[in-house]
C-alpha cells in the first residue's frame, strides 16, 4: 500500500510541470533531486562565469548559504562553465543539468550562463526571491535537463514615465522582474507632451520647465500630487550599469516631431505657433515641432548626450501621431515643405525623421520609430515598431527593413484586463488570454521575410497610471505570458500548461514584493 501510494505522489510530482515561466525549449525531467546547503560551492569557468556567480549569490541571500567560491569540486557544486560556442546555444541559450552531485550550468556567452541561473533561481522556492530570511526552508532542485534558448531576439516592455513620473528604485524593480523572464529591452518612453524626464545638460530648461506638468492638468482635475520629476544624468547611468549587469538593453525614446509639448514649454522656438504664446510655457497650441535646421541641430545635440548615457544600438525617436493639422496651417511649415520640394505634410514628417536616421546611422546607431514613420517614406536605416495591428511591421518587413511588433490589440498592457471592476484606465480590452494567443510572425510574410520581425514589446501607457503599484498591476501578469511568447518556441506554447506555472510564478512576484492582478476564479 505504501509503496504503491509513494509511487502514485512521484508520479503526480512528474506530471506537475516544472515552475518555469517562460518554459525552456527542452526540458527532461528525472527523478530525485539535489540539495543546496552549507556545504554547496560554486565553481567558476571563465570569465563571464565570475559576474553570473555573484549574482546568483545576491540572488539566493535569503537562503542565507555561504555559496563559497571553489576551484573544483565532485559533488556539492554549481559549476558555471563558459564553452565554445555553438548552433544550438546561439548567443543567449544554455544547458542546464541537475543531478544528485550538482548544478551544472554552461553557455558560451555571459547572457547564456545569466538566463541558466534564472532557470536555476527557479527551480529554488519561491520565497527565496524576497529579501526575508529562508529559515528551515527545504533547498531542493529537481533533477532536471535543460537545453534553452529564445525564440526571438527583442524581448520587450516600454515604461512611459513622461505622463506619470516613476522614480529610480522602481525602474531597477522592474528591471529585476523583467531580468526574471528572461525580457533584454527596456524602452523608456522618457519624453512627451507632459513631462522631459532626461537631464540634457546643454539645455537645462528641457528639466527645469519641461519636467514640471502633471498629465492631470490635461484630461481631469489635479489630485494634487506631484508628478513631476526627472532623472539626472548619474540616475540614468545607474539604471543602465544596473540593466547591463541583467542583460538588458535599454532603449531610450526621445519624442519627435509630434508629442513634443514639453520640449516646446520648455523652448518655445521648437515649436509650431499658430495662435499668440502667452505667459503659460504650457500653453503650447501644437505639440509638433517646426521643421527647422535649428531643431533638427537641438536634436542631434540632445542625441548627442543620450548617445553617451544609452550604449543601445537602437534609439527611439517616437515619430507617432504627428498631427499635420497645425503644419498645414503655419505658414513657415509651408514654406519649409515647398523650399525642400516635398509633396505635403508626411514627407516633412519623414524629412525629419531621416535627418536623425542620418545623424544616428553616422554614429553607428540605429534609428527605431513608432510605424508612422513609414508615412512619407521610411528612413534608409530605420526599424519599425508596429503598433496600430501588425500592417507597419508586414510592410517594413517586406521592405527589408527590421521590425518589433506591439500592436495595441495584444500588446498594450495600458488597456484593460477585465470588462468590469478594473481601475479607472484607457479603455480597451486585453486579458492575460489575449496576450498568450499572440503570435507575432505575421502569417503573410515569407520565411525570408519573417526573418525581419526581430521580437516581441509590451506597452505601459501611464495617461491612467499614476502609482507605482497601478503600474505593476497592469505589468503582471500579463508580463509572464509575454515572456513566454517572446521566448519560447511556439510549438511549446499552451494556456493551459502556463496557469499552473504562473501559479507559482506569481509567488515569486509576491516574494519580491511586485503587485499584479490576481488570477480569475477558476485559474
Ligand atoms: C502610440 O501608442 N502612440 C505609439
Amino acid at each position: 500500500m505504501l509503496i504503491l501510494a509513494a509511487t502514485a505522489l512521484l508520479r503526480q510530482e512528474m506530471s506537475q510541470p516544472l515552475p518555469l515561466v517562460p518554459w525552456p525549449s527542452h526540458v527532461e525531467a528525472h527523478a530525485g533531486s539535489f540539495h543546496l546547503d552549507d556545504a554547496t560551492v560554486i565553481v567558476v569557468k571563465g570569465r563571464e562565469a565570475r559576474e553570473n556567480a555573484e549574482f546568483l549569490r545576491q540572488s539566493l541571500k535569503s537562503t542565507g548559504l555561504p555559496l563559497k567560491a571553489a576551484g573544483n569540486a565532485n559533488k556539492d557544486f554549481i559549476v558555471l562553465q563558459v564553452v565554445k560556442p555553438t548552433p544550438d546555444l546561439g548567443d543567449e541559450g544554455y544547458r542546464l543539468d541537475v543531478a544528485a552531485e550538482g548544478v551544472k550550468i554552461e553557455a558560451s556567452t555571459s547572457a547564456g550562463l545569466f538566463y541558466g541561473v534564472q532557470t536555476l533561481r527557479q527551480l529554488l522556492p519561491a520565497a527565496s526571491y524576497g529579501t526575508v530570511a529562508l529559515s528551515g526552508t527545504n533547498l531542493d532542485v529537481p533533477n532536471v535537463a535543460i537545453q534553452d534558448r529564445p525564440r526571438f531576439a527583442w524581448r520587450g516592455m516600454m515604461l512611459d514615465v513622461s505622463r506619470h513620473f516613476y522614480v529610480k528604485g522602481e525602474i531597477l524593480k522592474m528591471l529585476d522582474m523583467m531580468a526574471a523572464h528572461k525580457f533584454n529591452r527596456f524602452h523608456w518612453h522618457l519624453t512627451d507632451d507632459p513631462g522631459w524626464r532626461i537631464e540634457i545638460k546643454r539645455y537645462p530648461n528641457l528639466t527645469k520647465i519641461g519636467s514640471t506638468e502633471n498629465y492631470d492638468t490635461f484630461r481631469k482635475p489635479k489630485d494634487g500630487q506631484n508628478h513631476g520629476g526627472f532623472y539626472t544624468q548619474s540616475d540614468i547611468r545607474e539604471v543602465v550599469a544596473h540593466a547591463k549587469d541583467l542583460h538588458i538593453t535599454i532603449v531610450p525614446e526621445i519624442e519627435m516631431p509630434g508629442h513634443s509639448g514639453a520640449a516646446i514649454a520648455s523652448y518655445p522656438e521648437l515649436g509650431v505657433w499658430n495662435q499668440l504664446r502667452t505667459p503659460d510655457p504650457w500653453a503650447f497650441d501644437s505639440s509638433n515641432l517646426i521643421a527647422e535646421e535649428s531643431t533638427v541641430k537641438f536634436y542631434e545635440n540632445v542625441m548627442d548626450e543620450v548617445m553617451k548615457l544609452f550604449p543601445s544600438s537602437w534609439i527611439h525617436v517616437g515619430g507617432d501621431e504627428v498631427d499635420k493639422g497645425p503644419w498645414k496651417k503655419n505658414a513657415r511649415t509651408q514654406e519649409l515643405i515647398n523650399q525642400r520640394g516635398l509633396k505635403n505634410e508626411e514627407e516633412l514628417q519623414s524629412w525629419f525623421i531621416q535627418q536623425i536616421d542620418h545623424y544616428l546611422t553616422a554614429h553607428g546607431r540605429r534609428l527605431i520609430g513608432w510605424d508612422e514613420i513609414l508615412e512619407g517614406g521610411l528612413a534608409k536605416g530605420a526599424t519599425v515598431m508596429s503598433w496600430r495591428g501588425i500592417n507597419g511591421g508586414i510592410a517594413a518587413a517586406r521592405a527589408g527593413h527590421d521590425a518589433v511588433m506591439s500592436p495595441t490589440s495584444h500588446m498594450y498592457f495600458d488597456y484593460l484586463q477585465a470588462r468590469q471592476g478594473e481601475p479607472r484606465g484607457i479603455g480597451g480590452f486585453v486579458p492575460l488570454e489575449s496576450v498568450y494567443s499572440y503570435e507575432p510572425v505575421p502569417e503573410a510574410l515569407t520565411a525570408d521575410e519573417a526573418t525581419h520581425i526581430l521580437g516581441v514589446q509590451g506597452n505601459i501607457w501611464c495617461e491612467y497610471i499614476a502609482t507605482p503599484s497601478h503600474m505593476e498591476y497592469m505589468a503582471w501578469p500579463r508580463g509572464c505570458a509575454l515572456a513566454e511568447i517572446a521566448w519560447s518556441q511556439k510549438s511549446d506554447r499552451s494556456f493551459s500548461s502556463f496557469i499552473p506555472r504562473l501559479q507559482v510564478d506569481l509567488q515569486r512576484l509576491d516574494a519580491a514584493g511586485m503587485n499584479y492582478r490576481k488570477l480569475d476564479q477558476g485559474k
